[in-house]
């Protein structure tokens, strides 16, 4: 089994997304550190998410959850049923990314090796969430920090979650 990683950005209200967009402007800051951790890995996405006109992507490969049977995907994009199907066809994986949505996130929190959580230091109207969950799992192995006009339009903190007792 892969480490299973999440990334994810949240406002100070833990908003996630709004009509199926990001709430905030872009943050070049936080889109660099996605593409540097991200980079070769494959990424497992609601069909929601899929669905954003600014989906994020990998190279390496893609799969998109939904209990749609006849979903079809763009080139690049494989169509799974499932978080856990999408996580045995990545099987032969060192690493895997799970990019959202609020429901995806809901599934894959208590499975999560890692979590690499950008908290955006700003309050947004949202409609979808990052789920609460038991930090007291975790280890915070590592925290940046870019303040308003390092690459950032808010003041921003990117940290990494690993669980306790992590050892893949
Ligand atoms: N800030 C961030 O880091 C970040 C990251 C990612 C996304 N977002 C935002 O999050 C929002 C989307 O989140 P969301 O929660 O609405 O949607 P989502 O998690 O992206 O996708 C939900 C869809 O996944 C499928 N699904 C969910 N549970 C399933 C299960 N158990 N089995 C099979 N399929 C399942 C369903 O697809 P079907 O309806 O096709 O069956 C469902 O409609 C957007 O606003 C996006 O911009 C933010």
């Amino acid at each position: 089994m892969p480490i299973i990683s999440l990334i994810a950005a949240m406002s100070k209200n833990r908003a996630i997304g709004l009509h199926n967009a990001l709430p905030w402007k872009p943050i070049p800051a936080d889109w660099d550190n996605l593409k540097k951790v991200t980079n070769g890995k494959k990424m497992i996405m609601g069909r929601k998410s899929y669905d954003n006109p600014h989906r994020i992507w990998s190279d390496a490969g893609n799969y998109i959850i939904t209990r749609q049977p006849d979903y079809e995907a763009e080139e690049g994009f494989e169509v799974v049923s499932s978080l856990e199907e999408a996580l045995e066809k990545c099987a032969d994986q060192k690493e895997v990314f799970v990019l959202g949505g609020e429901e995806i996130f809901r599934l894959a929190i208590p499975m999560a090796d890692k979590i690499y959580l950008t908290l955006v230091h700003a309050f947004f109207e949202g409609d979808t969430f990052f789920p609460t969950f038991d930090e007291n799992d975790f280890d915070t192995i590592e925290r940046k920090e870019f303040k308003i006009g390092e690459n950032t339009p808010y003041d921003i903190s990117i940290l990494t979650y690993q669980r306790k007792g992590f050892d893949k």
